[in-house]
């Protein structure tokens, strides 16, 4: 017969709203930022740009696992699910799962959702996608899905960070997305990356706000106007709360509307997630 205190405590298991996935890769930009892929479970659908829950499970001592909302970095077909996610030294969720490792268990949300996808903006020639920080992550999955390409003559990634170090990714929208076997000649054509650095020198300073307002965002691209074309432009945004709250009201000027998945429209935004 067994005694009961002596049995190993029950393990936990994932609610029915999350997948128990494993981690494929990690890599470490700064001590401030990292990347990460996880495996994907045959039944996960999502739409280039949507974000998800991702989480650990319990660590000893607690009964509920930590989730937050992360935008799915990778492309809609991609088969492993990638993340961009900041380091929080004291964040609930990012303070232990800036650690992980090959073969770790992270939890994925089964419901994807979001409104920085295609669907939620209307047909243009122009798709701006503007990310700053980790807000850069939705885009990395909108900017490789081949849809992007055939629905825009243009597509520009633009990324603004406070430091150099941050611009995670520059390699991939300066080399790597070229030689893509699904999108890299569309991008050699079609794929415009504009990187913006504001608290130390770079090729190109200041916040985008500035460079919308002064119109050297225009310049810089080659474009013989001063202000976003409604006709022509489409806007994805992402990044904190100042950030889109201000570049929001800066384009509504421009005579841009927002949109959504109900009723698609101009420009979209989210806010970057974080803790
Ligand atoms: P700045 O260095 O001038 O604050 P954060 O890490 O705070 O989210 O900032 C990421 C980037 O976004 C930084 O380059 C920052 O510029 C810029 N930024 C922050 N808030 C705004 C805003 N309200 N409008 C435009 N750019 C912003």
């Amino acid at each position: 017969m067994t005694d009961v205190t002596d049995a190993p405590a029950p393990a936990w298991t994932p609610s029915a709203a999350q997948h128990l996935e494993r981690v494929l890769w990690v890599k470490h930009w700064t001590d401030r930022l990292f990347s990460f892929a996880i495996t994907r479970p045959e039944s996960f659908r999502f739409r280039s740009g949507e974000f998800v829950m991702i989480g650990l499970p319990p660590a000893p001592g607690e009964t509920k696992p930590i989730l937050r909302a992360y935008s799915i970095a990778s492309p809609s077909f991609a088969e492993e699910l990638e993340f961009l996610s900041i380091k929080v030294q004291d964040g609930p969720l990012t303070s232990r799962l800036q650690h992980i490792q090959e073969g770790d268990a992270v939890l994925l949300g089964k419901k994807p959702t979001g409104t920085l996808v295609l669907d939620a903006v209307r047909p243009g020639k122009r798709l701006f996608l503007f990310g700053t920080g980790t807000g850069l992550a939705p885009f990395l999955s909108v900017a490789r899905d081949p849809d992007a390409y055939s629905n825009f003559e243009q597509v520009i990634v633009g990324h603004g960070v406070r430091e150099v170090n941050e611009l995670a990714y520059r390699d991939l929208f300066t080399k790597d997305i070229f030689e893509d076997p699904l999108v890299g000649e569309e991008a050699q054509k079609q794929l415009v990356y504009y990187p913006t650095v504001t608290r130390e020198p770079f090729e190109r300073q200041g916040r985008f706000t500035d460079l919308i307002a002064s119109g050297k965002l225009f310049a810089d691209l080659g474009l013989d106007q001063t202000k976003f074309d409604p006709e022509h432009d489409r806007i994805m945004l992402c990044g904190s709360m100042d950030f889109i709250k201000d570049m929001a009201a800066l384009i509504e000027t421009h005579g841009l509307v927002e949109g959504s998945n109900a009723e698609p429209g101009d420009y979209v935004l989210e806010r970057a997630f974080v803790g």
